[in-house]
């Protein structure tokens, strides 16, 4: 039996059955192991998970930095698996914004916030006067019009930040890929740049996945999935879908949890589900009244 994924019109990214085994010296990490997940156009998805479980060993595969062992990953239709050298380096160029956690890491050290965000535009087509002028306009759409010319050393954590936004919307990606980019600041900064992430995607439709620890972050957007032991195993979304991701915590708009059913219709129940009823390694499974009951098996009761 396998589960259909339902409506995949308006998917923008598509992982299906997706493997990722590490190799270290003789011994292998399995860091995904069957992970699927689809993300609709100008979605806004959150995700969380436990250190450990997989979400910066996803979010590299989805920015093309790494090739899953086994499994299908497709964002806005093209397979990254099937893709070759130079499809790759224009896709990462132009079709992904990347923000890391370690604002250093986004940024040139030697390079002003200006030139910074001009420089993933220089192997595109654009003029000069088109590059600082975009520049100039990215920086000021996140507030650092007054530090064009300072160096990253110059700028405080968050100021880093918002110029390694502008940075990963430089060439106008339909998708940024943000992994834990307010692990390092303070709580207001950090809701500042939810703020902002939240206002690139109603402005431009951007689809945003966002990897993150904040333990409030689905009063913050509209998704979150989480991610257990290399899958998705659950997710909790606001009950009106159209809510926009901001950085203040919203508590009026009712959360729904769900468990994720995968591919090949396995589930993964919760612990403490699992601990109350004295699940071991049996269940049986009934169907009454439109409804799949579970519990232990008979054989398990017995003994
Ligand atoms: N390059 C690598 N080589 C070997 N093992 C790796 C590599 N990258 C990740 N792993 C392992 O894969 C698993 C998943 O790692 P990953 O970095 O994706 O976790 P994470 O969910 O991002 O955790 P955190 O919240 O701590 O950032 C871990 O067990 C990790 O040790
Ligand atoms: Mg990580």
């Amino acid at each position: 039996m396998v589960i259909r994924f339902m409506n995949l019109q308006n998917a923008h990214i598509i992982c299906k059955d997706l493997f990722k085994i590490f190799k270290v010296a003789d011994l292998e990490v399995v860091a995904l192991r069957g992970l699927d997940l689809i993300v609709n156009r100008s979605e806004v998805v959150a995700l969380v998970g436990a250190s450990g479980s997989g979400k910066s060993t996803l979010l590299n595969i989805l920015a093309g930095y790494d090739l899953p062992s086994a499994g299908q990953v497709t964002i806005d239709g093209k397979n990254l698996i099937d893709m070759k050298g130079r499809e790759i380096e224009q896709f990462h160029r132009e079709e992904v914004g990347f923000i890391w956690q370690e604002a250093s890491r986004n940024l040139l050290p030697y390079l002003t916030s200006i030139e910074n965000v001009e420089l993933p535009m220089l192997l595109t087509d654009t003029s000069n006067k088109e590059r600082r002028e975009r520049a100039e306009h990215l920086l000021n759409m996140v507030g650092m019009s007054h530090r064009l010319t300072h160096t990253p050393d110059q700028l405080s954590g968050g100021e880093q930040q918002r110029v390694a936004i502008s940075v990963g919307m430089a060439n106008s990606p339909s998708l940024i890929l943000a992994d834990e980019p307010t692990g390092e600041l303070d709580d207001k900064t950090a809701a500042d740049i939810l703020d902002l992430l939240g206002e690139i995607n109603q402005v431009n439709k951007t689809t945003i996945v966002i990897v993150t620890h904040d333990p409030d972050i689905a009063y913050k957007v509209g998704r979150v999935v989480v991610i257990k032991d290399g899958k998705t195993s659950s997710e909790i979304s606001r009950q009106d879908k159209n809510v926009q991701i901001s950085g203040n915590v919203d508590k009026e708009t009712p959360l729904e949890e769900s468990l994720l059913v995968d591919s090949n219709g396995r589930i993964q129940i919760p612990e403490d589900l699992i601990e109350t009823v004295g699940i071991a390694e049996k269940v049986s499974a009934q169907i009454k009244n439109q409804e799949i009951i579970i519990k232990p098996s008979e054989s398990q009761r017995q003994t």
